[in-house]
């Protein structure tokens, strides 16, 4: 009998009541290290003092009014946003996925109001994941996220992950834009020489197509800069943000300069819950705190941290582990055992990791995260390991 949760997830057995800093308490009282953070999304871990804070002062005031009337917090998130970005111009959703649908609309805008209709093609790479609207399986294009889903929404076109001379081949008249992640989270830690990224920069801009940067996942301070095209020195014409953004509340946006933007006007886009009050609210204390950059320094210092733990883990256990892979505090473990055998073991050691594809582990912990935290974190997977071992 089908279960009343539609079963579209492999559940793993535990429920958690409450969670403090990078720990999660479980419904037994078993604590586990929580190195997913709900997949990247609880940036400064849970029941941060300033988030609980911001998110029970508004929701005192005002929850929701609709984007029909002007929302101050949700201006005071775009200020700080188009401050610290290359953007000119917000559109928040409440989710990655929303921000996909948006993106691959406004860069199909764009070329219909430059007179250009028919360009409507988007690049994209293997391994990608924009998210599960037919607009992003269709952009992802791997059969597991789009098979028994068709027809797929055209339009989309995928290549090898970071190869430009495909690129190269692929860019012209008919490209409207070029969509990818800095660093592929779902896809396995797969991160893209900054070279590759200036490379593809370039060729759009050649091509006068549009570069879409997905950072929903890489983004808002996980790899050590406030979002991971800044290693390269290139910025995007349009942007995808989420997860992290909201610490936990549902947030995402697009952020975009005003060229990109320009076919998006009133009455082409919009969004029921996008950017309400409460959202805002808790976005912006997020925000305030990550965009600091003494804040991104400390990131940077704690990925180090456990990049060099991590190397030496790899090291002490060849036969279950191969490699580090990441950036910053968004790393991820190749295994020589499967993947998911090393996320069961990292339960039974109290410790929380997520699977990604091409057989990694992710690491993802709270930016925030304590050295203590970070050496018990290694001190659990080394255990979880040693039981792999054998
Ligand atoms: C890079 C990337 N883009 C888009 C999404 C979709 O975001 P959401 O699940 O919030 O819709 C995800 C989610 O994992 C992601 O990692």
């Amino acid at each position: 009998m089908i279960s009343p949760v539609l079963p579209t997830y492999n559940r793993a057995p535990m429920a958690f009541t409450h969670g403090k800093g990078a720990w999660l308490t479980a419904e037994d009282g078993r604590r586990y290290l929580d190195l997913g953070a709900g997949i990247a999304v609880n940036a400064l871990g849970h029941a941060h003092p300033a988030l609980v804070e911001a998110l029970t002062e508004q929701a005192g005031k005002v929850w929701h009014v609709s984007n029909v009337y002007r929302i101050p917090e949700q201006e005071a998130l775009a200020e700080r946003l188009v401050e610290a970005t290359f953007a000119d111009t917000v559109f928040f959703t409440n989710s990655g996925t929303e921000a996909a649908e948006l993106a691959v609309k406004m860069a199909r805008k764009y070329w219909y109001e430059q007179g250009q209709p028919e360009r409507v093609e988007i690049l994209t790479f293997e391994g990608a994941f924009h998210g599960r609207s037919s607009a992003a399986i269709a952009a992802a294009g791997s059969e597991k996220m789009t098979k028994g889903f068709g027809p797929l929404l055209p339009g989309f076109r995928q290549l090898p992950w970071g190869d430009i001379a495909a690129l190269k081949d692929a860019i012209g008249p008919q490209t409207a834009a070029v969509m990818l992640e800095p660093l592929q989270g779902e896809g396995g830690i797969r991160s893209l020489p900054d070279d590759a990224l200036r490379a593809i920069r370039a060729l759009c801009d050649e091509a006068g197509a549009l570069l879409i940067l997905d950072e929903v996942q890489c983004g808002m301070g996980r790899t050590g800069r406030l979002f991971a095209h800044e290693w390269a020195g290139i910025a995007p014409d349009i942007m995808m943000v989420a997860k992290g953004i909201g610490g936990g509340f549902p947030l995402g946006a697009v952020l975009a300069t005003e060229k990109a933007a320009s076919g998006m006007t009133a009455g082409t886009h919009g969004s029921t819950y996008g950017g309400n009050p409460l959202a805002c609210a808790v976005g912006d204390a997020v925000t305030r705190i990550i965009a600091d950059p003494g804040f991104l320094a400390e990131v940077n210092r704690k990925g180090a941290l456990f990049a060099q733990g991590l190397e030496s883990l790899v090291a002490r256990h060849p036969t279950v582990l191969e490699a580090v892979r990441g950036q910053g505090l968004m790393l991820g473990l190749k295994c020589k055992v499967a993947n998911t055998d090393l996320v069961k073991a990292g339960y039974e050691a109290g410790v929380l990791i997520v699977g990604a594809a091409d057989n990694v582990v992710r690491l993802l912990p709270a930016l925030n995260i304590e050295d203590a935290d970070i050496a018990e974190a290694l001190r659990r997977l080394d255990q979880a390991a040693t039981a792999l071992d054998a």
